[in-house]
């Protein structure tokens, strides 16, 4: 994917085609609340964490639009010990699904840390879910452990991880 960039202070973080990525605000809050409960339930965030996460997640809550349209998500946050960041969600609408939204959020997500200047970024993601599984793997993560019954029961994840360079990732 092509066209990406970094502007600090801008409100726009990555932009590619018709798909753009800017952190989060008060006005997309709705959509993305929407997004979450179609694609997310019963598992999803109530709205008000979305409010909440403005303040917390700063940055590091990202929205993705293709035009106008909110069309998904991301939060990323810092661990308290350490220096690594958290990719801690990433969903997009089932009808933007295929059009870059998810690579866009993920490769956003990793710019952001970059600037925290985090060390690495983590995710978890569900053994059996193998298009996030390859998003990840395409912007350059790597399997680093697996946790029987993380979510559940039955319910497994696996732990990756993408080491940052002061280069860029
Ligand atoms: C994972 C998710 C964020 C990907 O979003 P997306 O906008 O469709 O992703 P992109 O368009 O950037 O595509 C990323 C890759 O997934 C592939 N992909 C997207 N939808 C697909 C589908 N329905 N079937 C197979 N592959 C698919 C794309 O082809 C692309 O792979 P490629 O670059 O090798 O071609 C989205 O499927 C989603 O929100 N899923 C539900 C929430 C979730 O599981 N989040 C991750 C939790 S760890």
């Amino acid at each position: 994917m092509s066209g990406f960039g970094f502007h600090t202070g801008s409100q726009v973080v990555t932009a590619s085609g018709a798909t753009w990525v800017a952190p989060a605000s008060q006005d997309c809050l709705d959509a993305v609340f929407e997004i979450e409960t179609d694609e997310m339930a019963p598992d999803c965030f109530p709205r008000f964490f979305f409010t909440q996460a403005l303040g917390l997640f700063g940055p590091g809550f990202l929205v993705a639009r293709i035009g106008v349209e909110v069309a998904g998500y991301a939060l990323l946050g810092r661990h308290a010990e350490g220096r690594d960041a958290e990719l801690y969600s990433v969903v997009v609408g089932a009808r933007w699904r295929g059009r870059g939204a998810g690579e866009a959020l993920t490769r956003a997500c990793i710019e952001v840390a970059q600037c925290w200047t985090c060390d690495a970024v983590r995710l978890s993601v569900s053994p059996g879910n193998a298009v996030a599984r390859r998003l990840y793997e395409t912007v350059g993560f790597e399997r680093c452990g697996f946790e029987p019954q993380y979510y559940g029961a039955g319910e497994d994840r696996v732990l990756m991880r993408l080491a940052l360079s002061a280069e860029g990732a």
